[in-house]
């Protein structure tokens, strides 16, 4: 047994599915190398070598799973939120990007996201980087050391940036992620690259063909955006005349899901019948953001219909469209819009509950990162520690109403520890 191996005491929480949470008082939660052997009402003999920490009456969730984030967005979050995507990528967006062609800025602006990142509840995230080479290799060393276990893309981008952040043709920008992909090779443990083509209007097709060349030869997964917003979506059918459908501008190059192709996209708030069916085929993960729907006005996907069909569907913050960090913060506003698109939109469709929105916020972003997200035996050890002390009442709550509270109520002050894979990291 290494140090990787112990006991929390306390009340733990998770997903059995998207409609059950589990919870276990005075529970002993057992971590053996890292990964979970499970929650006991009574610790079995096998495992009372080992050390037991109590955290008393304290909550003990998995560690939450943030699918879409712009790691180069945070520094500005919370301002510009008056404009719809293209125009928000226009005149704020690619011009704050630009700037991480300065390593020196770069190092202090992701400095500042990875301290944040790590004093959150999330424990995984899917991030894009910028374009730069460079100061992507310094995000991913930054993130390698605080432990978190994430995926990183070097974005990609030969058409419709700016001067000052669009590389110069398909072959500069194929030949920028083959430099990234060598540099980094054997370089972490933690952190792994993603293949991200920042969405269809950014890739010509001549560098999404070389893209897929580099997927195939690489083995990489791949993130992206799709569906997000009208205006975008009439981009598309312009400018890939030949697609059916915007999923198709993606899967014509072999960029959406299927075997060996592990794939997020972010929004899909207005996907088409046909590209739900081939979501649902191809085993393609959506990443639904909430806020950033709503800040930049894009709208609000259908989250019970992706639920009820069993797509594979987590949370993301989406900085900077979204402003908060706080996946417990997507969770209040995934159920919140779906209330509203109930109410004004289309009465079939439920609001969600909130066994579904910490199902999502846990187990179902974080199958993308193998057996993460839950405390079943078998399950890589990403946990948090919650202390709802500060969050004060005098009538008796259940655990549930704990949890819900929680989710409302929250901030990092109530993370008291992480830990990923078995590691404590705060
Ligand atoms: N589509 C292409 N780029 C972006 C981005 O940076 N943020 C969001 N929300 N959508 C995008
Ligand atoms: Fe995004």
């Amino acid at each position: 047994m290494n140090q990787n191996s112990f006991v929390l005491k306390g009340t733990v929480c998770f997903s059995e599915d998207s409609n059950t949470i589990f919870i276990s008082e005075n529970a002993f939660l057992v971590c053996e190398n890292g990964l979970s052997s499970g929650v006991f009402s009574v610790l079995p003999e096998e495992y009372r070598g080992l050390p037991i920490h109590d955290v008393g009456n304290r909550l003990i969730i998995p560690g939450l799973v943030d699918l879409h984030l712009h790691a180069p967005q945070y520094c500005y979050r919370g301002t510009g939120m008056d404009l719809e995507l293209l125009e928000w990528l226009n005149t704020i967006t690619f011009p704050q990007e630009a700037k991480y062609a300065d390593l020196d800025y770069a190092g202090k602006a992701y400095s500042i996201f990875v301290d944040d990142l790590k004093k959150s509840a999330t424990t995984r995230a899917s991030i894009f980087a910028t374009l730069h080479v460079e100061a992507t290799e310094l995000l991913m060393d930054l993130l390698e050391k605080s432990g978190l276990k994430t995926m990183v893309g070097k974005v990609n981008m030969d058409r419709n940036g700016s001067p000052a952040l669009q590389e110069q043709s398909a072959d500069a920008s194929a030949a920028d992620t083959m430099r990234w992909l060598q540099d980094i090779q054997g370089r972490y443990q933690n952190t792994r690259p993603i293949l991200t083509p920042r969405f269809t209007p950014s890739c010509s097709d001549e560098l999404m063909k070389q893209l897929s060349l580099i997927q195939k030869e690489y083995h990489l997964p791949v993130q992206s955006h799709l569906s997000e917003n009208f205006s975008e979506i009439a981009w598309v059918k312009e400018l890939c005349p030949q697609s059916r459908f915007y999923g198709d501008a993606y899967d014509m190059f072999g960029l959406f899901g299927g075997e060996g192709c592990p794939t997020i996209m972010a929004h899909c708030v207005h996907s088409s019948e046909e590209e739900i069916t081939l979501m649902k085929k191809r085993g393609v993960y959506i990443a639904h953001c909430p806020q950033s729907n709503t800040d930049i006005a894009s709208g609000i996907a259908p989250v019970r219909r992706y639920l009820d069909e069993g797509l594979h569907i987590g949370l993301g913050s989406d900085i900077a469209g979204g402003f908060s960090l706080s996946i417990f913060r997507a969770m209040a506003d995934a159920i919140q819009v779906s209330k509203l698109r109930w109410r004004l939109l289309d009465d079939s469709l439920k609001p969600i509950t909130l066994e579904e929105a910490f199902y999502m916020a846990t187990l179902g972003g974080g199958s993308f990162f193998g057996k993460v997200g839950s405390f079943e035996k078998g399950y890589e050890f990403d946990a948090i520690v919650l202390d709802d002390e500060n969050i004060r009442h005098p009538q008796p709550l259940t655990t549930r109403e704990r949890l819900e509270r929680l989710v409302y109520l929250s901030d990092e002050r109530n993370i008291t520890e992480k830990y990923v894979s078995g590691n404590r990291i705060l």
